[in-house]
C-alpha cells in the first residue's frame, strides 16, 4: 500500500513538473503613440524584469510619420533585450506604407506568422479598417498550414490592430462591411479552433467572449486613455490547461524609472 501511495505521489509530482515546465508567458500591449506619461517605457521594463518571454505590440506604435516615427520607436525600444513583435496600426500607414513598415521592421510582409514554443501566432494587417477577402483567404491558408495538434502547435493566437466587431466591441474608423467581414473572420477562427485574438486601437482594456473565442483589447500603452480605463498591458500565460490573461496596470501617476 505504501509503495502504491509513494508511486502515486511521484506520478503527481512528475505531472506537476511537466505542466510547469511547459508553461510560459508573454506580454501584449498596444497604442503607445503620444505617450506623455511614460507608460510604454514602464511596460518594457515590466516585461524585461519578468519571466515573460517577449512583448507583442498590437500597433499604433508612434505618431504618424513613417520611417521617422518608426526610428523613434526603435530608439525607445533599443534597450529591450527580449523579442518585440509588432503589428501595423492605422497610424503606421499615415506617412508611410505597409510595405515600408514591413521592410523597416524586417518582416516578410505586414501580415505574417511566427511560432513561439507551442503557439502559432498570426499577425494580420487590418490597419485600414477592413478585413478584405484576400487577407482572410491568406489567414485561412496560414491556419491550415499550422493546424492545432500537429508539429508541436497546441495553441493558435491571431493579433491585429483593430478589433473585430463583436456583440460587445464596435471599433471606430472601420470601413463599410466590417461587421460582415468580422463574421467571416469568426467562421475561420472557429473552424481552426483559434484560442485568442489580441488587438488594441480602442484606448481601453477589455476581455470579450466572441462565440467562444477570447478577444483581448489592450490599448493602454500610452495613448490618451478613455475615461474610467487604466493604462497597462496584459500578461498572457500559456499553460497545459489553456491561456490565461492578467491585466498589469501601469499607474499614470507613478514615478518614472530612474526619477
Ligand atoms: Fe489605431
Amino acid at each position: 500500500m505504501k509503495r502504491i501511495r509513494s508511486g502515486s505521489a511521484l506520478l503527481l509530482a512528475a505531472m506537476l513538473w511537466a505542466s510547469a515546465a511547459f508553461a510560459w508567458s508573454f506580454g501584449v500591449c498596444g497604442d503607445s503613440r503620444n505617450d506623455r506619461n511614460g507608460v510604454f517605457p514602464r511596460i518594457l521594463a515590466a516585461v524585461s524584469d519578468s519571466d515573460m518571454e517577449f512583448l507583442l505590440h498590437t500597433g499604433d506604435l508612434e505618431r504618424p510619420g513613417g520611417t521617422r516615427s518608426w526610428a523613434a520607436f526603435k530608439a525607445k525600444t533599443a534597450d529591450f533585450r527580449k523579442p518585440l513583435h509588432v503589428t501595423v496600426g492605422n497610424h503606421e500607414i499615415h506617412g508611410g506604407t505597409r510595405e515600408e513598415f514591413a521592410r523597416f521592421f524586417g518582416l516578410p510582409a505586414a501580415s505574417y506568422g511566427f511560432t513561439h514554443k507551442n503557439v502559432r501566432f498570426i499577425v494580420l494587417d487590418n490597419a485600414e479598417g477592413t478585413l478584405p477577402a484576400p487577407l482572410l483567404a491568406w489567414l485561412e491558408r496560414e491556419l491550415a498550414a499550422h493546424p492545432k495538434g500537429k508539429n508541436g502547435i497546441d495553441r493558435l493566437v491571431v493579433a491585429m490592430h483593430i478589433p473585430p466587431q463583436t456583440d460587445g466591441i464596435f471599433p471606430h474608423g472601420t470601413k463599410t462591411g466590417y461587421a460582415e467581414q468580422s463574421v467571416h473572420l469568426l467562421k475561420i477562427l472557429l473552424k481552426a479552433k483559434v484560442d485568442l485574438v489580441l488587438c488594441s486601437h480602442e484606448h481601453m482594456q477589455m476581455v470579450d467572449d466572441w462565440s467562444g473565442i477570447k478577444v483581448i483589447v489592450s490599448g493602454g500603452a500610452g495613448a490618451p486613455i478613455i475615461p474610467f480605463q487604466k493604462y497597462g498591458f496584459y500578461r498572457i500565460d500559456v499553460t497545459a490547461k489553456g491561456i490565461r490573461e492578467t491585466f498589469r496596470p501601469i499607474p499614470k501617476t507613478a514615478p518614472r524609472p530612474g526619477k
